[in-house]
């Protein structure tokens, strides 16, 4: 019925009506590509991390696990992710300070991290890292079928005001697509999950790795 359409005076016609997201809050999931992974030279380490998990979390279900309780090795501190945390360390860096603007004299750090897998119908339930400044989830093996990461919109509250379009329960989860090596990067207090792998045969594998501001003295 409306349309946004702007001609300007003098100009005939435009090739294409544009309308610009023109948001001017900072970004909040933010993808990042690594070249670096291959998942053979990995698997030993992934899966002793795995080893060494005594109780699984409630958040992994099904044929699924997380080293995310195993704190006597964690991957950032392992030579076998060396070379990822060095390409990643800058770009978080980046993010922390210059996307999300927060205040460069406080310093942000790894505090943990963790690799988790989903076989055949594993998934990772609904949570959130807390006050986690930035976390990242990269996909070491992303099989076909494998599933995705999906969060929840963050104003589900303030948009549940207004009927959507279509009556679904989980209208407000929203899903990232991606492929091995991506990198997703997002603040650690919104809320997601992943999807189920689907694939019969071969595991989804993340590394996820949080930065928290450790609460040392300002520099
Ligand atoms: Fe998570």
């Amino acid at each position: 019925m409306y349309s946004l359409e702007v001609k300007p005076k003098n100009q005939k016609e435009m090739s294409a009506p544009k309308l610009i997201d023109v948001t001017p809050f900072e970004p909040l999931i933010i993808k990042a590509h690594y070249d670096g992974f291959d998942f053979k030279s990995l698997e030993h380490a992934c899966n002793r991390l795995i080893a060494g998990v005594e109780h699984k979390t409630h958040l992994e279900k099904g044929n699924a696990n997380s080293s995310a309780t195993n704190v006597k090795i964690q991957p950032h501190l392992m030579p076998e992710f060396r070379e990822f945390y060095n390409w990643l360390n800058p770009i978080a860096s980046h993010i922390l300070y210059n996307e999300y603007g927060l205040f460069d004299k406080i310093e942000y750090k790894i505090s943990n991290s963790w690799v988790n897998f989903h076989g055949e119908g594993g998934e990772t339930v609904i949570h959130h890292h807390g006050d986690t400044a930035l976390t990242v989830a990269a996909y070491l093996q992303l099989p076909e079928d494998g599933g995705f990461i999906q969060f929840k919109d963050p104003m589900e509250y303030q948009k549940g005001f207004h009927i959507r379009k279509y009556d679904d329960e989980f209208w407000m989860w929203k899903t990232v697509p991606a492929t091995t090596g991506d990198v997703i990067l997002f603040p650690g207090w919104i809320r997601h999950r992943t999807q189920p792998n689907k694939n019969k045969n071969v595991k989804r594998w993340v590394l996820t790795t949080n930065y928290m501001h450790l609460y040392k003295e300002l520099k």
